[in-house]
């Protein structure tokens, strides 16, 4: 991950984030009181009313100092909890949105979610969190114990959304050990901005969605607009019977098993 330029690079731990949240740090772009990593609600918004209602109850993994919780109650979600290993970023939050019924916030670990019933929640967004955990001293490990705690906590048919560096060579496998069968639509995002690093005149290359192959690849002539992009995967949990393991790729196929 970038930016901090701290020598703990831990960032699975309280103590990194604590520190960060402390000193009011935020990445560049950042107003040091709120900072959205990748991207904002504005361009994610088209995709999360497509996938995720309104009346869902969503839980937000690592909310960090994001404006996305704010946004989507703004925008008529009604029911979203935040939690992040932070405490000091979770009082911060608590006391910026006392206000807002619709969100509540909670210190929590990603890797033990127990506080939670199974199948509590509708949707799970996750936008730079299963990211801090791989470079968290005892990745794999943990972002495998945070995938299974979310397949846990979601209702069958329930949403991850995951908002990610990671490309499918590296992500897809480790959804696959989640303890979980998934059916996963594929999103590319240019990163915010690349337009102006780019030739004045010619249009933003929109959010795209990407077939991937059977195995969970990029297409092997798939070629980025913007190098940096953000990858999105819509993953919805699907029926257990079905068997654990195994991204399916195809909707069609999927649809069918339903
Ligand atoms: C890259 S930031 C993303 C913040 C926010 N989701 C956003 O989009 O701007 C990662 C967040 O995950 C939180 N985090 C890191 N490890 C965690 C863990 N083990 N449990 C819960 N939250 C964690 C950090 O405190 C930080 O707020």
């Amino acid at each position: 991950m970038s930016g901090g330029g701290r020598k703990s690079n831990d960032y699975g731990a309280a103590a990194y984030w604590d520190a960060r949240y402390s000193s009011g740090s935020s990445p560049a772009g950042g107003d040091g009181e709120f900072f959205d990593w990748y991207q904002k609600y504005s361009a994610l918004r088209p995709l999360l009313r497509a996938h995720v209602p309104a009346s869902s109850r969503v839980l937000m993994l690592g909310c960090g100092n994001s404006l996305l919780s704010e946004d989507m109650a703004k925008d008529g979600y009604q029911d979203i909890v935040n939690i992040d290993i932070s405490s000091v970023v979770i009082e911060q939050m608590r006391e910026k949105h006392a206000e807002i019924k619709q969100l509540t916030y909670m210190q929590m670990d990603v890797r033990d979610m127990s506080l939670f019933d199974d199948e509590s929640f509708d949707c799970v967004l996750d936008k730079g969190t299963l990211d801090a955990m791989m470079c968290a001293d005892d990745t794999p490990h943990g972002a495998s114990k945070m995938l299974a705690e979310v397949a846990r906590l979601l209702r069958p048919r329930g949403i991850y959304l995951l908002i990610t560096y990671g490309a499918p060579k590296e992500r897809i496998p480790l959804l696959n050990k989640g303890g979980c069968c998934w059916y996963t639509a594929f999103f590319v995002s240019p990163t915010p901005g690349y337009q102006s690093k780019m030739d004045k005149g010619a249009p933003q290359p929109a959010m795209e969605e990407v077939a991937l192959t059977e195995d969970g690849q990029l297409p092997p002539d798939y070629v980025l607009k913007d190098p940096e992009s953000h990858f999105i995967y819509v993953c919805q949990k699907s029926n257990p019977a079905h068997g654990v393991n195994s991204v399916a790729t195809d909707p069609e196929e999927t649809m069918n098993e339903k």
